[in-house]
C-alpha cells in the first residue's frame, strides 16, 4: 500500500491562541481530507490545538527530550507531547542542530524516546549552503540518515524530511533534479535500516509554497511536505494541502 500523503505545518515560535482559528478553518475546509494533515505549534498551544482540531487534523510537537521525566528544566518529555494531544514529533530541524548543538545522535535518542511514548518522529536531515556548494550534498544526507534514525524505526513511527537548510525560509528551493536525486538516495539508505523502507513517508522542505508545491509533489519519493512559513494562514497552507 502506497504511504499515506502528509502535509505538515511547523509554526516554529509564532502564533498564539488567537492564532488557532487558522485550525478552525482548515477543519471546516477539509472534513475529510485525502492526505493527513498535521499541524505543529508552539508546545502551549498543542493542547487547545488537539481540542479544535476534530480529529480531521493531526497535532505534532516541535522536539522532545531524550528522556522519560527528570530534572530537565524547561524540557517537554515526548508522553508529555502525547498527553497533551500530540501524535507527531519533529526532531532534529537544522533550527535545532544550529541553535541547540543537536548531534545526529541527540536526534536518534530523542526519537527512541518518541517512539516508547507513541509519537511519530519526523525526522530532519538537510545540507548547508557550503555543504552543496562543495558537493557533499548526497555524502551529508546519508551520514545523517545514518546517525539520526535509531533502531525500531518503522514507516509507522518514522518520517524523514529532506530540508536543505539554505532553502528554509529564503524563498530558494532546489531544482527539482536535485530533490530528486536526494529523495531517491534516502530511499535507497533507508533499505536496509528499517524492514518497511518503501513505505517510509519522505517529506520535502523548505520554501514550500502555493505556487511550487504541484511541482514539488511530483517528484518520485517526495510523499508530502513540511511547511514553515506557509502554513501559519489557512489561506495559504490549503492550495498545498490540495495539491498533495
Ligand atoms: O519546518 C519547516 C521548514 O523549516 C521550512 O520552513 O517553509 O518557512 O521555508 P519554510
Amino acid at each position: 500500500m502506497a504511504p499515506r500523503k502528509l502535509a505538515a505545518g511547523n509554526w516554529k515560535m509564532n502564533g498564539n491562541l488567537a492564532a488557532l482559528a487558522e485550525i478552525d478553518v482548515l477543519v471546516a475546509a477539509y472534513p475529510a481530507p485525502g492526505c493527513e494533515i498535521l499541524i505543529c505549534p508552539p508546545a502551549l498551544l498543542i493542547h487547545p490545538a488537539k481540542a479544535r482540531a476534530d480529529d480531521v487534523i493531526a497535532i505534532g510537537g516541535q522536539d522532545c527530550h531524550d528522556q522519560a521525566s527528570g530534572a530537565h528544566t524547561g524540557d517537554i518529555a515526548a508522553a508529555q507531547l502525547r498527553d497533551a494531544g500530540a501524535t507527531y514529533v519533529i526532531l532534529g530541524h537544522s533550527e535545532r542542530r544550529a541553535g541547540h548543538g543537536e548531534t545526529d545522535a541527540t536526534v536518534a535518542a530523542k526519537a527512541t524516546a518518541a517512539h516508547a511514548a507513541g509519537l511519530v518522529a519526523i525526522i530532519c536531515l538537510g545540507e548547508t549552503e557550503a555543504q552543496r556548494d562543495a558537493g557533499e550534498t548526497l555524502d551529508v544526507i546519508a551520514a545523517q540518515l545514518h546517525g539520526s534514525i535509531p533502531a525500531g524505526a518503522t514507516a509507522a513511527n518514522t518520517v524523514i524530511a529532506y530540508e536543505p537548510v539554505w532553502a528554509i525560509g529564503t524563498g530558494r528551493t532546489p531544482t527539482t533534479d536535485q530533490i530528486a536525486e536526494v529523495h531517491a538516495l534516502m530511499r535507497d539508505r533507508l533499505e536496509g535500516k528499517v524492514a518497511d523502507a518503501a513505505e517510509v513517508r519522505l517529506l520535502y522542505g523548505g520554501s514550500v509554497k502555493p505556487g511550487n508545491a504541484s511541482e514539488i509533489f511530483a517528484i518520485p519519493h517526495v510523499d508530502g511536505a513540511l511547511v514553515g512559513g506557509a502554513s501559519l494562514k489557512a489561506a495559504d497552507f490549503e492550495p498545498i494541502i490540495a495539491a498533495l
